[in-house]
């Protein structure tokens, strides 16, 4: 019969892996029908919100509160008095370090969390801030991290005891304002390496610090139910499970009776991984007034106060024959962590994984050095959509790379491609520790090349040289490259944990009787889509379509446990896991099947969304009546139902690469930039959806170009924040933003149970040294080696002007 389902129209149907399934999650978001922590009103709610310090280092001497108990609607002002008797005025960071949860005595950046007033409503607390007295007493304030290495001032009066430095969580202080020493690799070998070089390119460069600045700032809405001893915290958390787990660690409220719940959350980039004072305040209010608090960060706060990103110093050697294979590498970085050390990474990772910095080359011999310091700023240090400094470390090496191309006066491309780690060489260990599982770096290189006329542009550039030099032009032409590896996936239980819990990943399936189904999982979609790829991984596990299958996130009374959502590791690890569960549905289904069907269980095989008898087509039972099997028949040996549920550790990381090509044209007397084109090829393995995947990388690519142009945190000496709102804080919008050609390679992790890798973060993490290079590079013919991001107009005119562009 000519309308018979054919098993492409099956397939078609399931809208499973590699289909560009429409995000269903859109429906309730482009409709006003999200439901964001904010949207949460409950009886008698009321509103929480911070006395900040207006210094970035003093002492308090101290708070009045009478007049700010007399404001209308003010219920109460809590400090770190007040938390002190519970033990929570101060609190464990990520990092192993503690944190000011109220000041305790003194402030250490400006904005710092100093009381906290509850009111009927946020206009009340308002005037109840305005209303609370603090009497400061100013102290020298440290804003730059070599300066605070070398002053008498003590920042931090815990890290001295006996006028001596005491040991921080990762080991021996140099200095009472310096947090941890952290190396990988081979010191001496490298420096020897060095040392013997034909060649040896040196530069220093600054990773200014910036902040991931979501959409939707952080908050939290805390409901103690005394009467049932059921705490209940709904927030814009990316580890919902993890939160929870902290909370009764430091309330001493068992587990089980904390709910916690990650409703729709509009965009994280790390910046909601971390527990801050505002999650603890509104925990303490709660149990205090007895009644449901909230509290929501203004842009300014989020802007100022939480977890900022990067702010690395790191100074690099890379040493290489006159031919221009790459010998040694040797990075040392010192790194501005603030007043508290509140990193977001794995706990033996105090510098996360900026030990990938040897990036994708075969560099034989490397040894890394960070350093951590304290300084009267903002805590943090976030992956910023990358996976725990990463984004650093392909910023250092692909700067690196095109500094060595100048002193061997070699083309750029040329370098990375005698460099690049060979297709047979994988799986590959790295000098600096990991284990690259696959790669085809050669590939994906020579087709960006190809695709964007490479030798075209570079003959189109010299000619532009000439004509700016002949006075026909005052525009030049940069042409940028980036070629990435990621490394992503956090990660094998055996060395990646954060605060002591093993970075796992769960999914739990429950069939229902007709044949649609639910999955849980402990990730956090923050706008990934994950309610749409991780039905789509399951379509084709468990051959049900996608459009029955409701993925749940976010609820810790439902979920399995799991580790949350930053650092692209979602497909690589809950991806894994929902796959496994999948594969234990299809297991349970198959004896069911077996036995429908009256055929040994081995007789049987999965064909697209059916199981049928070997050899006899004809003959088969559809996944759907499986499923309806398992509820309404007695099958002897086998148990009602069909669940399934599954944790995954993975084995390794998985280590998505990309090449990247920007053509930029920079007016040399305003300094303002013209990005022309912008070419990404990413590779992330087996791609789930390839329309999210363009999305990931669009919004990807949107967050590198502010970061290189113009995006940062910037303080002045006194430690005032300069940037502190959106009319100074750089976000670009559309008109900013060129137009993306995006490509692909695809070489599946060969350990991953669907081959797939992350890919959310590897356009920013490719992203900021390719728009970055595409601005130096302009430069290179008139002798530019190197100057810092954020590659403003200013910036670019003065790098013109000392260059002498403008005589
Ligand atoms: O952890 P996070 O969700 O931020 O990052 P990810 O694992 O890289 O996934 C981002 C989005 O891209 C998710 O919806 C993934 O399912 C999707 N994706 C995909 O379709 N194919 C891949 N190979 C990797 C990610």
């Amino acid at each position: 019969m000519k309308d018979e389902i054919t098993r492409d129209d099956r397939v078609a149907n399931l809208k499973g892996m590699g289909c560009s399934r429409k995000r269903v999650e859109d429906a309730r978001f482009t409709q006003g029908k999200g439901n964001y922590v904010d949207d949460i009103k409950l009886d008698g709610m009321l509103f929480g919100d911070f006395v900040r310090s207006p210094y970035a280092h003093a002492r308090i001497k101290n708070i009045d509160i009478s007049a700010a108990m007399e404001v209308p609607g003010v219920l109460a002002v809590l400090t770190a008095k007040d938390l002190e008797p519970l033990g929570l005025h101060w609190m464990p960071t990520l990092a192993g370090d503690k944190q000011m949860v109220l000041a305790d005595g003194k402030v250490l950046f400006q904005g710092q969390e100093v009381a906290f007033v509850v009111a009927e409503d946020r206009y009340a607390a308002a005037d109840g801030i305005e209303a609370v007295e603090v009497d400061y007493e100013e102290l020298p304030v440290i804003v730059d991290p070599f300066e605070a290495l070398k002053s008498d001032v003590v920042l931090r009066e815990d890290t001295v005891q006996d006028g001596k430095p005491v040991d921080g969580a990762h080991g021996p202080r140099k200095h009472h304002n310096h947090i941890f020493t952290w190396e990988a690799g081979d010191k001496e070998p490298t420096e020897e390496v060095i040392a013997n070089a034909e060649v040896v390119a040196e530069e220093t460069m600054y990773y200014h610090r910036t902040h991931p600045c979501p959409l939707e700032t952080c908050g939290c809405v805390a409901s103690m139910d005394k009467v049932n001893g059921k705490l209940t915290l709904w927030g814009t958390f990316q580890a919902p499970h993890a939160i929870r787990t902290v909370v009764s660690l430091i309330s001493g409220i068992e587990e089980h009776n904390i709910r916690v719940i990650s409703p729709d959350i509009g965009g994280g980039f790390g910046n909601k991984v971390g527990a801050y004072p505002g999650y603890v305040c509104s925990v303490v209010a709660s149990i205090v007034t007895g009644k449901p608090v909230k509290w929501i960060e203004d842009r300014m706060d989020n802007l100022m106060t939480t977890a900022f990103a990067r702010d690395y110093w790191m100074t690099g050697k890379i040493s290489a024959t006159k031919e221009g294979k790459i010998t040694g590498l040797h990075c040392h970085v010192t790194a501005d962590h603030g007043g508290f050390d509140a990193c977001a990474d794995p706990t033996k990772f105090p510098a996360g994984f900026m030990n990938i910095c040897t990036g994708s080359y075969d560099i034989p011999t490397a040894f890394l050095e960070v350093d951590g310091v304290y300084t009267n700023k903002a805590p943090g240090g976030v992956s910023y959509r990358c996976s725990f400094r990463v984004t650093e470390a392909v910023y250092f090496i692909e700067r690196m790379i095109e500094v060595l191309a100048i002193k061997l006066d070699m083309d750029a491309a040329e370098l990375r491609r005698i460099n690049f780690i060979k297709k047979e060489q994988f799986p590959y260990k790295a000098a600096l520790g990991w284990e690259y599982d696959s790669g085809d770096y050669h590939t994906a290189w020579d087709k960006a090349l190809k695709t964007v006329d490479y030798d075209g542009l570079r003959a189109e550039q010299a000619q532009r040289v000439e004509d700016f030099k002949a006075g026909k032009t005052r525009s030049l032409m940069g042409i940028g490259l980036s070629f990435f590896t990621e490394i992503v996936g956090a990660g094998p239980v055996k060395n990646c944990d954060i605060l002591g819990l093993g970075m796992f990943d769960s999914c739990e399936i429950r069939i229902h009787p007709t044949g649609s189904a639910i999955a849980r999982l402990g990730t956090i979609s923050q706008g990934q889509g994950h309610a749409t790829t991780f039905a789509q991984i399951l379509a084709s596990e468990i051959g049900l379509p996608a459009d029955s299958i409701t993925i749940e996130e976010g609820d810790t009374d439902t979920a399995p446990y799991g580790l949350g959502t930053y650092g692209s590791r979602s497909t690589p690890v809950a991806g894994a896991a929902t796959a496994m569960a999948g594969r234990k549905i299809r297991a349970k289904a198959q004896m069911i099947a077996a036995y429908l069907l009256e055929v040994h269980d081995d007789d049987v095989e999965f064909d697209v969304d059916r199981f049928v008898v070997k050899g006899a087509p004809e003959r088969f039972k559809t996944m759907k009546e499986i499923a309806f099997a398992a509820y309404n028949q007695a099958i002897p040996g086998i148990e009602p139902g069909l669940e399934a549920v599954s944790y995954y550790d993975p084995p390794n990381m998985t280590y998505p690469f990309g090449a990247y090509v920007c053509v930029m044209d920079i007016d040399v007397d305003t300094g303002v930039t013209d990005i022309r084109r912008f070419y990404a090829l990413d590779d992330c393995g087996t791609r789930i959806n390839p329309m999210i995947i363009e999305g990931q990388v669009h919004g990807g690519l949107t967050e590198a170009l502010a970061v290189a142009l113009g995006q940062e945190i910037a303080y002045d000496d006194m430690g005032n924040v300069k940037t502190g709102t959106l009319m100074d804080f750089f976000l670009p919008t559309a008109w900013e933003v060129p137009n993306y050609e995006t490509d692909y390679t695809v070489t599946p992790s060969p350990h991953h149970p669907i081959g797939a890798k992350g890919v959310g973060e590897s356009p920013h993490v490719g992203g900021v040294p390719c728009f970055s290079n595409a601005v130096q590079d302009a430069f290179r013919a008139f002798g530019n080696t190197h100057t810092n991001m954020p590659h403003d107009h200013w910036r670019i005119w003065k790098t013109a002007n000392a260059l002498g562009l403008h005589d």
